[in-house]
């Protein structure tokens, strides 16, 4: 019930879906939390659904897109906590699927939120986590960002926050700064209300994707930032892991087709 006692985490995007899971995990680990967000109705009622269960969270209202957002919500953290020790970059969005159909603005907007945004952040946190010598990122890229599932500008975005995550790795690991990225498969999460909408079966046709027959929850990626915001991660640093119930792992749609061609 401790594995991140004594430490403060900023989560961008923390109000909903994954970004909610992993604050609410966190602040029962212990974790001072800093929900970063531009929704600031859930904003307030997700504190305080933390500090009833005991735990300890703050609200920032922003957008990840500005860097004077950034750096306001680390002074607030550094204000009222007098350290950072971990900064979750999770806010996300999709728009758009073929290059060919979307527009320039879009693909703008979705490299702003997905690429744009963790940057600012690393950006807003790096001087204090080199000068305490110690820090954990930790980037929700996704499974779009290795493989080609569609959604174009979104999957070039999260590939690029994947080599993000590597260069920052390698260039500040000398100074005790850890950076890991994890690449969810679907997870039910309140981003996919309009396709639900459209498609009420969704995640039962996606199910069948998945060596492991179900597609994820939030919980399931909230445990794996835990980890590696943990110090129990204290020697992993630059990987990129899937939490996609073995999506990457391959199909064995060829391997049916060989053997039944015999
Ligand atoms: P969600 O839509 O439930 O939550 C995203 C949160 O980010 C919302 O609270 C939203 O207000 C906030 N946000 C969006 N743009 C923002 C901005 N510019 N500034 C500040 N806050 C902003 O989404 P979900 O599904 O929990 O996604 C979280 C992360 O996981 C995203 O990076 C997403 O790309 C990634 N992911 C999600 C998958 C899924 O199937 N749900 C699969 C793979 C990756």
């Amino acid at each position: 019930m401790d594995r991140l006692g004594g430490k403060v985490a900023i989560i961008t995007g923390g109000v909903s879906g994954i970004g909610r899971a992993t604050a609410e995990l966190f602040a029962a680990e212990g974790s001072r939390v800093v929900i970063f967000d531009r929704n600031a109705g859930s904003g307030e009622a997700v504190v305080a659904g933390i500090r009833r269960a005991g735990g300890e969270a703050g609200f920032v209202l922003g957008d990840v897109t500005r860097a004077a957002d950034a750096d306001r919500a680390v002074a607030i953290a550094l204000e009222n906590y007098h350290q950072v020790d971990v900064l979750i970059n999770n806010a996300g969005l999709s728009i758009g699927h073929s290059a060919l159909e979307i527009d320039e603005a879009t693909w703008d907007q979705n490299f702003a939120v997905v690429l744009k945004g963790p940057y600012h952040f690393v950006r807003a946190t790096l001087p204090h986590f080199r000068e305490r010598r110690r820090g954990a990122i930790v980037n929700i890229a996704s499974v779009n960002g290795m493989l080609a599932v569609g959604e174009d500008a979104y999957s070039a975005a999260k590939a690029g926050l994947i080599n993000f995550t590597k260069n920052l790795a390698v260039r500040f690991g000398v100074d005790g700064v850890r950076v890991n990225a994890i690449a969810p498969g679907t997870i039910r999460t309140p981003s996919w209300q309009a396709q639900l909408e459209r498609t009420p079966d969704v995640f039962d046709r996606l199910a069948r994707w998945y060596p492991l027959g179900r597609v994820g929850e939030p919980e399931d990626i909230a445990r794996a930032a835990l980890f590696l915001a943990s110090d129990e991660a204290a020697w992993i640093t630059g990987v990129v892991l899937p939490v996609d119930g073995g999506l990457t792992a391959g199909q064995f749609g060829m391997a049916e087709d060989l053997q039944n061609g015999r």
